[in-house]
């Protein structure tokens, strides 16, 4: 049989790649799609500082455009076992919403949490109710 993928080594390995030279917080994350790829992100900062962009964010615009459009897991690697910022859970519920999502702290990294996006973001946003032309 095949190995599972360790999705929360994904995870550490993508942070290794973290552009935080302000904040010194390096996060990685890591999609597993349900065709079992993987897709890695980690977070860019910049000097104009509300351009930077988190880690689950580019991993999941790196995922959708390339092709990737259904999500089993979601592992997020930092310091302490961050968990998503507001932004992030916005667009996780709206692209990877059945996607488990496992917060890992570097230094225990063989006792992640567990959670998904309905506990982190209760009745959101879902855009069903825009105007349609
Ligand atoms: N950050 C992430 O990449 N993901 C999170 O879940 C929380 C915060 C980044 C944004 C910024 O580059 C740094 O961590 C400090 O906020």
């Amino acid at each position: 049989m095949n190995n599972p993928t360790n999705i929360v080594a994904e995870a550490m390995k993508a942070r290794e790649f973290a552009q935080a030279p302000y904040s010194k917080f390096k996060v990685g994350a890591a999609l597993l799609t349900d065709a079992g790829a993987v897709v890695h992100g980690a977070n860019v900062e910049s000097a104009s500082y509300g351009l930077s962009c988190c880690a689950e964010r580019v991993a999941i615009f790196k995922a959708l455009t390339s092709g990737h459009f259904s999500f089993n897991k979601l592992a997020i690697a930092s310091e302490g076992g961050a968990s998503p910022c507001g932004a992030c859970r916005q667009i996780i519920a709206e692209y990877a919403a059945k996607a488990e999502l496992i917060l890992v702290d570097i230094n225990r990294p063989e006792s992640p949490s567990h959670t998904n996006i309905q506990t982190l973001l209760p009745n959101s946003f879902t855009g069903k109710n825009l105007p349609s032309n």
